[in-house]
């Protein structure tokens, strides 16, 4: 099996060991008769870069994800807080917005280029900048967790975190930022529509996607 990228990708029997990634083996008729009685481990080939606006539950799922796969989870917002030693309000506040994307911008490099592949979940203006894209169309996987107003509202109501929120109407400011960034979004490599389902709902319909992808 291969990627549009091709790179080489293959579904093999689990070792039980969850450890983290697996050379890929040769297609093998006594493993695929295998896989189909027994539950199989996903070998991921490349990062897979988590994108979707704020309140899709990137984190949330993409932490349960990166443990069904065995490999590493990380959270670029957290990697930017601690790169900078403040939270991500206290970034835009005391910095200013230009920073922080100039920070977000280079951690998700870094994270593409230094670590093996691993779950990666990008605060949900990240993949609106060009060069991010580029650089994660050529180094990794993308999917776009894709939820409604409603459901994204919902979840982001609960926290006071996000700067971009701090309007007079943080709905409406949601509703803009879906019909400018939605577009860019769908230009992610796998695309996994999202509902008000209990999680594990969810992280096996993106387990699912994921698996579908990469067996194309
Ligand atoms: C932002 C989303 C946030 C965070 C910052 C800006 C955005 O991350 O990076 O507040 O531009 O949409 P989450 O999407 O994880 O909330």
């Amino acid at each position: 099996m291969s990627t549009a990228s091709g790179a080489r990708v293959d579904v093999a029997e689990s070792s039980g060991s969850g450890s983290a990634l697996a050379t890929p083996a040769s297609p093998c008729p006594e493993a695929a008769a295998q896989s189909t009685t027994v539950q199989s481990a996903t070998v991921l080939p490349r990062t897979l870069v988590l994108v979707g606006l704020m309140g899709a539950g990137k984190s949330s799922i993409g932490r349960r994800l990166a443990q069904r796969l065995g490999v590493d989870f990380v959270d670029a917002d957290s990697e930017i807080e601690t790169a900078a030693g403040r939270t991500i309000p206290e970034i835009f506040e005391e910095l200013g917005e230009a920073t922080f994307r100039d920070g977000e911008r280079r951690v998700i490099r870094r994270l593409l280029d230094d670590r093996t592949p691993h779950v990666l979940a990008t605060g949900g203006g990240a993949f609106m900048a060009d060069d991010t894209r580029a650089v994660i169309r050529d180094k990794g996987l993308s999917l776009w967790l894709k939820a409604d107003l409603d459901t994204l509202y919902e979840r982001v109501a609960r926290r006071s975190n996000r700067p971009l929120l701090k309007t007079a109407d943080p709905k409406e400011t949601l509703r803009g930022l879906m019909a400018t960034r939605y577009p860019v979004y769908a230009e992610a490599d796998i695309v996994v529509e999202t509902r008000r389902v209990p999680i594990e709902a969810t992280v096996e319909k993106v387990y699912q996607a994921l698996v579908a992808h990469l067996n194309q």
